[in-house]
């Protein structure tokens, strides 16, 4: 017998509250129930990273991470990196430099490239290489996504500037 628990998972700053059996992958609650369409369903397997979210400012891969595995942790998605109309200058410089071609990929690349940030704020090309290493893109933008990653480092650090100044 499939065994039903309700949850009260923290998503983005908000609490929601979804009935489902704890083995549930995240990425199937954030998705069918609550609509949080930022994470995308690619290998199902934790390989490529397209499922990705923070968890407590951590990369997780939600396809092969139970719901309630997460509880009490901040879990934050793609779309809780905006602030209102605002781009997160990780999403302002993957536009800029049109790194996606499908675009397919673009959820984890990004995720990836926010908790590489947070821990590492100007980071080598060496150091951004390794960090999306296990993120796969089949179309083949490495190289924008890379200087995507490098022109994000250079937003954010502008940005805090602007911060010290104020
Ligand atoms: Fe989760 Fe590929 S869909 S890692």
């Amino acid at each position: 017998m499939i065994m039903v628990k309700q949850f009260t998972l923290k998503i983005n700053g908000q609490d929601f509250t979804v009935d489902t059996p704890p083995e549930t992958p995240l990425l199937y609650v954030l998705r069918n129930d609550l609509m949080f369409n930022g994470p995308k369903f690619g290998c199902g397997l934790g390989e490529c990273g397209a499922c990705s979210v923070l968890v407590d400012g951590k990369v997780a891969r939600t396809c092969v991470l139970p719901v309630g595995r997460v509880l009490g942790r901040q879990v934050t998605t793609l779309e809780g990196l905006a602030n209102g109309e605002k781009l997160d200058p990780v999403q302002e410089a993957f536009v800029y430099e049109q790194a996606a071609q499908c675009g397919y990929c673009l959820n984890g690349m990004i995720m990836t490239t926010k908790a590489l940030l947070m821990r590492n704020p100007a980071p080598s090309e060496a150091e951004i290489k390794q960090a999306l290493k296990f993120n796969l893109c089949r179309c083949g933008t490495h190289v924008e996504i890379i200087k995507a990653v490098m022109r994000a480092a250079e937003n954010s650090a502008a940005i805090s500037k602007q911060g010290d100044i104020e």
